[in-house]
């Protein structure tokens, strides 16, 4: 067992998360997640309206008496998202932990707190890690640039990022980012993080509800197959490398090139049908990061965590009886 600031804080046995992932962090993975003894994310915007979170939010209490929290991802969308909705149903839920990312949560500090919830805010550099800090979130996630989903514009690495972060920080910082391993576990303790946040790492695993096909691309694939897209629209973003990655990536060089270019290609609903659904891994943009160098097998949730956390042990205890002279 280790014992870090961020099991005792959120009540949670291992420090182990598995961060919020569209399309991908549905009840049955965060259910998994739970059992396992870490924490899992249930994706608020994934089941499509406040009233169908609602009802996924119960399948997954029907599925674990573990504590697990939700996701709310909040970015600028086309059509409006109801978060005020989607906010009223989590603080009702009787789910006690969130993750906020993409905007400032801000806006809905006062109604976690009045329903006794706590947040983590998941930032990609210290400065608006501090930002977050100072309006009252009980941690940070930090994504490093090896991430997946949006890195941000810094390109900054987890070896400077969560050093950097936990300096400048009095609340726990949970180190994310091309994350997958014992190894990760303890270099991001020694790194001064608190726990660790994965993503990739959980959708190869037996409970994760996508086509088998996504699962053994990520075991083949190395740490070179991701590629950055969008950043020419102020949207940068890490997606697992295949020919529309590449394409999107070739129209985004065409002198003024907009989203609209790409926007066929990169659709996410696309990504989610197409690849995540179907396993056709050609036929979509879909997310990954360079963690997928350190996977090597499909495995259940229980023995991925089971294994990083054993590995974990084994690492900080053999360290301390060999290097220690
Ligand atoms: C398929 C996929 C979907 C994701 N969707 C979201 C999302 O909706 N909201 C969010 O905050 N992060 C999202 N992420 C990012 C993860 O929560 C996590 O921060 C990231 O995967 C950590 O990097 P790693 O993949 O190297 O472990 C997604 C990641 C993946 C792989």
């Amino acid at each position: 067992m280790l014992k870090t600031e961020f099991t005792e804080t959120f009540g949670i046995k291992h420090p182990i998360l598995c961060g919020g992932m569209t399309g991908v962090g549905t009840a049955d993975l965060i259910a998994a997640v739970a059992n396992a003894g870490a924490l899992g994310l249930l994706t608020a915007l994934t089941p499509g309206s406040p009233e169908l979170l609602s009802k996924e939010i119960q399948r997954c209490q029907s599925m674990t008496d573990q504590p697990f929290g939700i996701n709310l991802t909040i970015l600028p969308t086309i059509v409006p998202v109801p978060y005020d909705e989607y906010r009223q149903v989590i603080a009702e839920s009787g789910v006690k932990i969130v993750e906020t990312a993409g905007s400032n949560p801000a806006p809905h500090m006062e109604a976690f707190k009045a329903a006794g919830i706590k947040v983590i805010h998941k930032a990609t550099s210290v400065r608006h890690a501090i930002k977050a800090e100072s309006i009252g979130v009980d941690a940070i996630s930090i994504d490093g640039f090896e991430c997946a989903g949006h890195p941000g514009d810094d390109d900054i690495p987890g070896l400077i990022l969560i050093p950097a972060a936990v300096r400048q920080l009095t609340i726990p910082v949970i180190a994310s980012g091309g994350i997958a391993d014992g190894q990760g576990l303890a270099a991001a303790l020694a790194l001064g993080a608190s726990a660790v946040n994965m993503g990739t790492r959980f959708i190869a695993t037996t409970e994760a509800p996508v086509h088998e096909n996504v699962k053994q691309q990520i075991v083949k694939n190395n740490e070179l197959a991701t590629q950055i897209v969008f950043r020419e629209f102020n949207n940068t973003s890490r997606v697992a490398r295949n020919s529309i990655s590449e394409e999107i990536a070739r129209l985004s060089r065409e002198p003024g090139a907009t989203f609209a270019d790409v926007a066929h290609l990169a659709s996410g609903l696309r990504g989610r049908e197409e690849v995540l659904q179907k396993g056709n891994m050609e036929d979509g943009m879909w997310w990954a990061s360079q963690a997928q160098g350190l996977i090597h097998e499909v495995a259940s949730c229980q023995e991925v965590v089971d294994t990083i956390m054993n590995d974990a042990e084994a690492i900080i205890r053999g360290m301390q009886a060999q290097l220690i002279a």
